[in-house]
C-alpha cells in the first residue's frame, strides 16, 4: 500500500458547483490571500451537476410590484407543508436579492424585461413571478459566472478528479478528509482548519432522474459514516416534468410560461379541486406530481411503448414559437433530441422524476454542522443541496435551490473564513486513522471475483424506484429497506472491482459510488418508514394525512453499527406562523 501523503490548505471545499465556488469566492472576497483554500471536485469544476439546473432562481426584487420578504417567506414555509425552519427560511429571503446583484455584476446574463430590467417568471407555490432567469439555461450561466469571477483570486488550488472518500470527525471537531487522485491513484489525507462540504444531492438512488451519474450521495454517506446525523432524507423530490423516457428534466419555467399538462382526454386535470383548482400547474412539486400520478395509474394517462414508462402530456403549443425559442430553448432542443418531439408542435411527454433531496446534513442556519445534540462540529459547514437548515422542509419550491446554494455558500465562505483565521494550526486525525482508511479504499481491490457494483447499483435503483417513489407504504418501504440491508451486505462481503489498476480506475470510484448510494438509501428509506403520515413530498397511502401533533418534528438519522440506523428527533422553528391546511 502506498503511503498516505498530506496536503494542507487552510479551507478545504468539497464539491465545486454554485454553493462550493460561492463559498470559494466569498472567501476571497473577504479575505484574499490571508487564507489559502482548496478545491475538491471529483469532476472538473464545470461539470459540476449546477450547471444542468435550468428554469430559475428565486428572490425578490421588484416590492414595489407586490412582492415582499414575506410573502417569499410565506410561500416557501407553506411550500414545505411547514416542515422548514423559519428562522432559516426569512435569513434566506433576505439574503437573496443582494446574490442576484452581484451575479449581475459579475456579468451574468440574466434575462430581460423589454424596459431592460431583469425579467422573472412564475414558479410553483409561488404567489408573485419570482424566479430571475437566463432562458432556461440558468444554473450554466450561474456557474459560468462564478468561475469566472474565482478566476480573479490568487492562493486557491483547485483539485478537478479527486474523489473524496471519507471526511474525519474527532473528539466533536472536524480533523481532515481523505480523497484519491484520480490521475495518480494515490490517497491524500487534506489537513485543514476548516472545511465546506457541498457536495451535492444524491439523485442517483434513483434510474428515472434528473440528475447526472456523477450525483451519488456521497456527501451524506461520509458524513453519516462519520456519525453526523442526516435531517429529513425521507422527503426526496419528484419532479413533475421529467422528460419520458429519459428523465432529463422539462423545467418549470415551461409552466412558469403558460404550458399545461393534459391526460389522455386532453383535461387540464390538475385545475380538479382534488388536485390545485387555483394554482393549477403551477401548485407546489409534490401535488403536481401525485396529481400526474392518479392520471396514470386510474389510466388516464399514456405508455411509451419502449420504456412501458405511463406519463401525461406537457402542452407549449400555444405559447408559439418565438416564446418557446426566446424562454425555453433547451427545453425545444432537449425535446426534439431525446423524444424525437417537437415542442412547437405537439406535447411533450413527462412523469414525475427525482430531482432533489431536502434533507441532508443536519445544519444549524447559519449552515454550521451540528451533532444529534445541537453541539457545532468545530470546523465543519456544509452547503448547498447537501446542507438541511432547513429552507425546504418537506418539500423545496422550485427556483429555491440554486437560490440556497447561493445564500449557504456566503454564509459558510464568511464563517469558515472566520474560524480559520482564530486557529493557530489545522488538527491532524491519527496515523491509525490513515490506516483504516487505506484499508476501506484498497481493501476493494483484493477479492478476485464477486459481484460488479453495478449490478447492486441497479438493484437498489430498481427497489428505490418501486418502493420509494410519489406513493409508499409500509409493506412497500419494509421490502426496500430488506432488499438495502442485503445490497449492503453483498458489498461488503462480495463486491468485486475488476479493474485492480491505479491510474484513473474508474472501476474503484464506482465501487466505493455505490456505497454511498447504499448509506444513503438506508437513511432515507429507514427514516420514511418510521414516519407515519404523510407530510410534503413523503407521501404514505397508509397513512395519508398530515399528522402534526405527533410529527411536526425533524427526523435526526444516525448510523448504529454496521446495518442498522438510530433515529431521534429536532424540533422545527416556528417563529412566525402556525401550519394550516395547504390548499393551492
Ligand atoms: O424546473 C426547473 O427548472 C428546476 C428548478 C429547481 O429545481 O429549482
Amino acid at each position: 500500500m502506498p503511503a498516505v501523503e498530506t496536503i494542507e490548505h487552510d479551507i478545504v471545499i468539497v464539491g465545486t458547483g454554485i454553493a462550493g465556488l460561492r463559498a470559494a469566492i466569498e472567501i476571497k472576497r473577504k479575505y484574499g490571500d490571508k487564507l489559502d483554500v482548496g478545491l475538491l471536485s471529483k469532476i472538473h469544476i464545470m461539470r459540476s451537476h449546477s450547471v444542468s439546473a435550468e428554469g430559475g432562481t428565486a428572490a425578490v426584487l421588484y416590492p414595489e410590484e407586490g412582492d415582499s420578504f414575506a410573502l417569499h417567506a410565506w410561500d416557501t414555509i407553506k411550500g414545505s407543508d411547514f416542515l422548514a425552519d423559519q428562522d432559516a427560511v426569512w435569513l434566506f429571503v433576505k439574503l437573496m436579492p443582494e446574490e442576484i446583484r452581484l451575479l449581475e455584476h459579475w456579468g451574468l446574463p440574466w434575462s430581460r424585461r423589454p424596459d431592460g430590467r431583469i425579467a422573472q417568471r412564475p414558479f410553483g407555490g409561488h404567489s408573485h413571478p419570482r424566479a430571475t432567469f437566463a432562458a432556461d439555461k440558468t444554473g450554466f450561466f450561474e456557474m459560468q459566472t462564478l468561475y469566472n469571477k474565482l478566476l480573479e483570486y490568487d492562493n486557491w488550488e483547485r483539485y478537478d478528479e479527486w474523489f473524496v472518500t471519507n471526511i474525519v470527525v474527532e473528539d466533536g471537531a472536524y480533523k481532515g478528509l481523505y480523497a484519491i487522485n484520480m490521475r495518480d491513484g494515490k490517497l491524500y489525507y487534506f489537513k485543514s482548519k476548516a472545511a465546506i462540504i457541498a457536495a451535492g444531492g444524491g439523485g442517483r438512488l434513483y434510474n428515472f432522474t434528473t440528475y447526472a451519474h456523477t450525483v451519488t450521495g456521497d456527501g451524506y454517506a461520509m458524513a453519516f459514516r462519520a456519525g453526523i446525523p442526516i435531517k429529513d432524507p425521507e422527503f426526496i423530490q419528484f419532479h413533475p416534468t421529467g422528460l419520458v423516457p429519459s428523465g432529463i428534466l422539462i423545467t418549470e419555467g415551461a409552466r412558469g410560461e403558460g404550458g399545461y399538462l393534459i391526460n389522455n382526454k386532453g383535461e387540464r386535470f390538475m385545475l380538479r379541486k382534488e388536485c390545485a383548482p387555483t394554482k393549477g400547474e403551477l401548485a407546489p412539486r409534490d401535488i403536481v406530481s401525485r396529481c400526474e400520478m392518479r392520471e396514470i395509474l386510474e389510466g388516464r394517462g399514456f405508455v411509451d411503448e419502449v420504456s412501458g414508462l405511463g406519463y401525461v402530456k406537457l402542452d407549449l403549443t400555444h405559447l408559439g414559437e418565438e416564446k418557446i425559442n426566446e424562454r425555453l430553448p433547451a427545453v425545444r432542443e432537449i425535446a426534439i433530441r431525446y423524444a424525437g418531439v417537437d415542442p412547437v408542435e405537439e406535447p411533450i411527454p413527462v412523469r414525475p422524476v427525482a430531482h432533489y433531496t431536502m434533507g441532508g446534513i443536519h445544519t444549524d442556519i447559519y449552515y454550521r454542522v451540528l451533532d444529534e445534540t445541537g453541539r457545532w462540529i468545530r470546523g465543519l459547514f456544509a452547503a448547498g443541496e447537501v446542507a438541511a437548515s432547513s429552507v425546504h422542509g418537506a418539500n423545496r419550491l422550485g427556483s429555491n435551490s440554486t437560490a440556497e446554494c447561493l445564500t449557504s455558500g456566503r454564509i459558510t465562505g464568511i464563517l469558515a473564513a472566520e474560524y480559520a483565521l482564530r486557529q493557530r494550526e489545522a488538527p491532524t486525525a491519527s496515523p491509525e486513522r490513515h490506516a483504516r482508511e487505506e484499508e476501506w479504499v484498497w481493501g476493494l481491490l483484493k477479492r478476485e471475483s464477486g459481484t460488479p457494483a453495478y449490478e447492486i447499483r441497479r438493484k437498489l435503483r430498481n427497489a428505490m424506484g418501486e418502493y420509494f417513489y410519489v406513493f409508499r407504504d409500509g409493506d412497500g418501504m419494509k421490502t426496500a429497506l430488506s432488499i438495502i440491508k442485503e445490497l449492503r451486505r453483498k458489498a461488503r462481503e462480495e463486491m468485486y472491482v475488476e479493474d485492480k489498476s491505479k491510474i484513473y480506475n474508474t472501476d474503484l470510484q464506482a465501487a466505493l459510488e455505490t456505497l454511498n448510494l447504499l448509506d444513503a438509501a438506508l437513511a432515507a428509506v429507514s427514516a420514511g418508514l418510521n414516519r407515519t403520515e404523510s407530510r410534503g413530498a413523503h407521501y404514505r397511502l397508509d397513512y395519508p394525512k398530515r399528522d402534526d401533533e405527533n410529527w411536526l418534528k425533524h427526523t435526526l438519522v444516525l448510523r448504529s453499527g454496521e446495518d442498522d440506523v438510530r433515529i431521534t428527533y429536532w424540533p422545527v422553528a416556528i417563529t412566525t406562523w402556525k401550519p394550516v391546511e395547504r390548499k393551492y
